[in-house]
Formats: structure tokens, C-alpha cells, sequence
């Protein structure tokens, strides 16, 4: 199987980079991941450039004259790699229309609740707010309109009695990393 060169774009921890990566040492899965890009140079995911040996660009957002200048620098590292598949995966920055027709492939993101619901940030706080029964995650296109694109898999879990944001945040998380893999199998198989 020829797999589709793939860039993880992280902020933070990288949990789901990281479910990616082992993922992707599967024969039959169909992409490899080329490189990860970090907007925060002192981001824990970065760690698993090293651990896996996987080419990483960490870039400070702070140091371009601009948005645009920014993205730029980030589309043309993605072109001298190949990169024909974007999948965000905890990356805080918004991405600009410019950006995302510009790049040529497909950009996925995984988002921490039942889309539409709960678009933006505090998705497990505003779940239980609202008495929610169920709670999830959501793997869809990255368009325009932020959490928005269409959806391409949700799981979803029942919410316990007594749960708290950071319980359900883990519980999810453990969603994300089956739920992220699957929709890339879903698309590319
Ligand atoms: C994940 O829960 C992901 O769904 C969320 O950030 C976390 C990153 O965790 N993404 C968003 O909220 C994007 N709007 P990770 O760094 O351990 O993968």
C-alpha cells in the first residue's frame, strides 16, 4: 500500500499524535506521518519527534510579521515534504480560509464533543451544564467555518452520575484515540 504523507499539526500534549503514529506503523494503514508541526515550541507532544523519529517543526507564531506570513511559512514546509494530508489534533491556532484552500489535500480535525454541539473551547464543562446524557467526540473536514466541516465519525459515551470536566475529558480523550484512527481508515481504504 502506497500511504498518503501526513503532517499532525499539535499544540500541547500530543496524545493523539501519538495514537496516530502507532497506528500508522501498521502496514495497512494508509498514511505515514511525516512530520508534526507545533505553534508552541515548548509543546510535551513534540516529544515524539524523538521517541519515533519523525521530523518536527516547532514555529512561534510571535516571530512573523503576520498571519499570512505565518501560514506561509507553514505551507511551503509542508510542500518541500510532500505533505498531502493535514490532520490537526489538539492544535489551538485557527486556521485562515487563504490557509486551507491553499493546501491541496485534505485537513482533519478531532473535536471533544458531539459536533454541532458544543463547538470552541470548555466542550465538557458546557456538556454537563446543559445535564447532558451522552457526550463524545467528533473526527470531521476542517472548512471555513470553525467545527463546522462536515463530519466524518462521532463516538460517543453515557455520562456518569457525578461526573466532573476532567473525568469526562479522560474518558473522551480514550474515544479520540480509537475514534481518530478509524476515520482515517474510513476515508483512505
Ligand atoms: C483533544 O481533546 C482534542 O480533541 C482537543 O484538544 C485535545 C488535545 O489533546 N482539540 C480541541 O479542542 C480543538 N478544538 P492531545 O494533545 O493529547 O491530543
Amino acid at each position: 500500500m502506497i500511504k498518503k504523507n501526513c503532517a499532525v499539526f499539535i499544540s500541547g500534549r500530543g496524545s493523539n499524535l501519538e495514537s496516530l503514529i502507532k497506528e500508522a506503523d501498521n502496514d495497512n494503514f494508509p498514511i505515514q506521518i511525516k512530520l508534526i508541526i507545533s505553534d508552541n515550541i515548548n509543546a510535551i507532544g513534540l516529544k515524539f519527534s524523538k521517541t519515533f523519529n519523525i521530523d518536527s517543526y516547532p514555529i512561534d507564531y510571535s516571530s512573523f510579521k503576520n498571519k499570512k506570513e505565518f501560514e506561509q511559512n507553514l505551507l511551503n514546509k509542508l510542500r518541500n515534504k510532500n505533505i498531502e494530508l493535514i490532520c490537526l489534533a489538539g492544535f489551538m491556532q485557527i486556521l485562515s480560509s487563504e490557509f486551507i484552500t491553499s493546501f491541496s489535500g485534505p485537513i482533519l480535525n478531532i473535536h471533544p464533543s458531539l459536533l454541532p454541539k458544543y463547538k470552541g473551547l470548555n466542550t465538557h464543562q458546557r456538556a454537563l451544564d446543559n445535564n447532558d446524557k451522552v457526550a463524545g467526540c467528533t473526527v470531521h473536514f476542517v472548512s471555513e467555518e470553525l467545527d463546522s466541516g462536515e463530519i466524518i465519525l462521532q463516538k460517543s459515551l453515557k455520562i456518569n452520575e457525578n461526573e466532573t470536566a476532567e473525568t469526562l475529558m479522560n474518558r473522551v480523550l480514550r474515544l479520540e484515540h480509537q475514534a481518530y484512527p478509524e476515520a482515517i481508515k474510513q476515508i483512505f481504504s
